[in-house]
């Protein structure tokens, strides 16, 4: 039996039959027995009855790629997949009992592209296969992509499809054969973390990194600085790491490097933002000249040209670790106040015949050029495109926060945007749901194909006031997950009802947990525990 679908998930329902229901009564139209995979690809066909073991020496075949993997970058792939589906139970069968033709064998991967280059924008499909039962010739799974990357997403979906079978005791792969096509809707999928407000020690990034990728997320969006800590080093200008809450709390370039490194062996592009002029407090600790005053002391002071050559120094230093096209100079709640109150700047102002508003202004635009003559794009906070969009450099991604019905303005305007509305999209609201953050679209209202293009995607956001490594990973999971496949999958195959998805989302927050994340219930609100025994599937 082959099941084709679409627009409707919730036709397997009726057409399909489960095997082993495990689950206490799924809350879902979904079957808790057939597709779980998350996010949904763009489409899936399965079989019914047969399934294949996966052979103790299962292994990674490239014949026939371009790509010849000089940085590793796939087969580390191959062997944390591995790692993945045998975390969860221990194999005692003894796999040379089975027959051969029972067996799967391996996993044939094809990349056709020679490059591994990671940058906006990256070819991200992929085709996944799991032949059918045939006897006398050995069986292999088989995918396809163009990039190395699109192949990771591909073993992440494999990943899903392997489950511990007890009576066997082996890995298995169930309702074989499979077809799958896939490939994301956007390609602009970030997560906001937040090294100001806590301090993250690197492995607590590179653990968030992997959860990512479990979920096709691709840019980790990383808020280094603000207003309460510096924790980075800059080369350029060495006493701004002065602000860091403490010598423990610091990363060396050296930090950044590895970061940088480790999300693009897993797909996960970094955007660095330096948040100018407000959020810009922690840099006077080091450089006192860059605060308006002693005792006014952010935003930054506009009228001292030290201040430019700062921002130029951090970008200079940051286009040496940090490749990917945007740079992302913040922007937002930017209070005037302390340029007002402040002589010197008062008079400055007078001097250019310049209100707050404009002093704002040139601040951006300046910071933008300076960005741009490091080579970047920008993203820049909304309150810039409120203020003064049509003068922002049009290589401007314009970053939705406040409210809703902001990217279809910027959109009619000709800039890109990413969404990220407050009410639906910050993981720091512990009391947004699940459900908001899986039906938030980020092209409500935006009917023109042409201005389709320009959201570029959507990122939730982790602000870190009342998160540090204790409790980020609960926050962040599983909301971000449902965000995720907003992200990810076709509009037509998103659930229109979030309740339908219930059960799928459930199941990928207890593979989330089995594979060492933190995930809480989904049928809390942020973070909240479990609200009593019960099966991890149904809360
Ligand atoms: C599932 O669908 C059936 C009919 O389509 C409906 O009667 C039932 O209420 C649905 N159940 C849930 C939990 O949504
Ligand atoms: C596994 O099974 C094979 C074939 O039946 C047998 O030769 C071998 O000794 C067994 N190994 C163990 C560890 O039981
Ligand atoms: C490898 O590259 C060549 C030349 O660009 C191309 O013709 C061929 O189709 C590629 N192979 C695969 C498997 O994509
Ligand atoms: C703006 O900054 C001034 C000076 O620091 C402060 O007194 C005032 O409360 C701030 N206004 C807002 C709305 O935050």
């Amino acid at each position: 039996m082959a099941l084709h679908y679409h627009s409707s998930p919730i036709l397997l329902l009726q057409l399909f039959f489960y095997f082993s229901v495990s689950f206490a009564a799924p809350r879902s139209n979904e079957t808790a027995g057939g597709v779980r995979i998350w996010p949904l690809p763009v489409s899936v066909t399965h079989g019914g009855h047969h399934r294949f073991y996966v052979a103790k020496d299962f292994h990674l075949i490239t014949e026939g790629s371009n790509f010849s993997d000089a940085s590793r970058i796939l087969e580390d792939g191959f062997s944390r997949l591995l790692d993945l589906v045998r975390v969860a139970h221990v194999v005692d069968a003894n796999l040379s009992r089975f027959a051969s033709s029972s067996l799967l064998h391996g996993i044939h991967i094809v990349v056709s592209s020679p490059s591994d280059e990671l940058q906006y924008g990256v070819d991200e499909s992929y085709r996944l296969s799991v032949p059918g039962p045939a006897p006398g010739k050995p069986a292999y799974a088989y995918l396809k992509a163009r990039t190395v990357y699109g192949a990771l997403h591909g073993l992440q979906t494999f990943s899903q499809l392997c489950s511990f079978n007890f009576e066997s005791r082996v890995i298995e792969v169930r309702m074989v054969p499979w077809n799958i096509i896939d490939q994301p809707r956007f390609s602009y999928r970030g997560l906001l973390i937040d090294t100001s407000r806590h301090y993250q020690p690197l492995p607590v990034i590179k653990k968030v990194i992997d959860s990512m990728a479990y979920a096709k997320l691709n840019v980790l969006h990383w808020h280094i600085v603000d207003t309460q800590s510096f924790p980075l080093e800059i080369p350029s200008f060495p006493n701004l790491w002065f602000g860091a809450y403490s010598k423990q709390e610091r990363y060396t370039i050296a930090d950044a490097t590895e970061i940088v490194r480790y999300a693009q062996r897993r797909g996960v592009s970094v955007l660095a933002e330096v948040d100018v002029p407000g959020h810009a407090l922690s840099w006077g600790v080091g450089y006192p000249a860059l605060w308006p005053s002693k005792d006014c002391q952010q935003p930054l002071d506009v009228s001292n040209e030290f201040t430019f050559r700062v921002i130029n120094g951090i970008l200079s230093d940051f286009s040496k670790i940090f490749k990917y096209r945007f740079v992302h100079l913040g922007g937002d709640e930017v209070n005037t106040t302390c340029w007002t109150v402040t002589p010197h700047i008062r008079n400055w102002l007078r001097k250019k015949g310049m209100k707050e508003s404009d002093a704002y202004k040139y601040f951006v635009l300046r910071a933008q050029k300076i960005a741009l003559s490091h080579g970047y794009e920008l993203v820049n906070w909304e309150e810039t495109f409120n203020d003064f969009g049509s003068e922002l450099s049009r290589k401007t991604v314009v970053h939705n926060w406040l409210g809703t019905g902001v990217a279809q303005k910027v959109v009619a305007a000709g800039l890109r945007c990413i969404v990220s509305n407050q009410d639906s999209w910050y993981l720091d609201h512990i009391d947004t749901s699940w459900e908001q953050f899986y039906t938030n679209e980020p092209l409500q209202n935006i009917k023109d194909p042409r201005q389709q293009k320009l959201v570029i995607g959507g990122e939730v956001c982790m602000w870190g006031e009342v998160v540090d490594a204790s409790n980020i990973e609960q926050t962040i999971w599983p909301r971000a997950a449902a965000a995720a496949e907003r992200l990810w999958t076709p509009y037509d195959n998103l659930a229109k009802d979030p309740s339908q998805v219930f059960a799928r989302l459930a199941h990928f927050r207890c593979l989330l947990n089995q594979r060492g994340i933190d995930a809480a219930p989904v049928s809390g609100l942020g973070r909240s525990a479990p609200w009593g025994p019960g099966s991890c599937f149904v809360q």
